[in-house]
């Protein structure tokens, strides 16, 4: 996990060398991510684009705007997805995409903000959402049991956080949190905002 750089050739070898449960945290976040009318979906660290093909996959008829410092991961992912999908370079601590979004994904990129870093993310999440609108975030975490830590990462470009404290971020950004699945260090989170859904 600790390749500042990802290379999208060896991407998805590399997941499955030091991710093990890879795929299972992408089906849970399309699993929590199922919704009624969902039309406008962010994707934050969207890669090559596997969580937004999930994601899409439960949402066929949505549009998906997917965000990502890398422009040759972005590439890739310009080739999995379909033309619709609208890919921008850019940083998970930029203004957000204007909204209103229905549903705010991400996987596996969020640990790489600090605490602030992602206590401010949540809050412009919340604010990029619609009313009742759901944030969706499947991510490496510090689990309470340090043997659980199997994932590798360098205390650098990784930087995750314990579950209580991201579900306490969340909250302060106006979320009613919760957790929808936890693996060892793998989590989702799911985060509703209060209204119409
Ligand atoms: C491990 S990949 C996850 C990609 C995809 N969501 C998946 O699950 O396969 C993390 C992605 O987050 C991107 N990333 C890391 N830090 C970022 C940041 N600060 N802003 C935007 N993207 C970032 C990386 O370029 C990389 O494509």
């Amino acid at each position: 996990m600790s390749q500042f750089h990802f290379n999208p050739e060896t991407y998805e070898t590399l997941m499955a060398a030091e991710v093990p449960s890879y795929g299972r945290l992408q089906d849970e976040i399309a699993a929590a991510s199922t919704r009624r009318d969902v039309e406008r979906i962010l994707d934050l660290g969207t890669g090559t684009g596997v969580t937004a093909r999930r994601v899409l996959g439960v949402h066929p008829q949505a549009r998906l705007v997917g965000i990502d410092v890398s422009p040759r991961m972005l590439a890739a992912a310009r080739r999995a997805l379909s033309a619709e999908a609208e890919l921008r370079v850019a940083r998970l601590e930029d203004p957000l995409p204007p909204g209103p979004f229905d549903l705010v994904v991400s996987a596996l990129a969020v640990h790489h903000l600090d605490g602030a870093g992602k206590a401010d993310l949540f809050h412009r999440v919340a604010m990029a959402l619609a009313p009742g609108g759901r944030f969706v975030l499947g991510d490496l975490i510090v689990p309470e049991d340090r043997r659980d830590a199997v994932t590798p990462i360098d205390g650098v470009y990784d930087k995750p956080s314990t579950l209580p404290q991201q579900l306490a971020w969340l909250r302060d950004a106006g979320f009613v949190a919760a957790t929808s699945w936890l693996e060892r260090d793998l989590a989702v989170l799911v985060g509703d905002l209060k209204g119409a859904q």
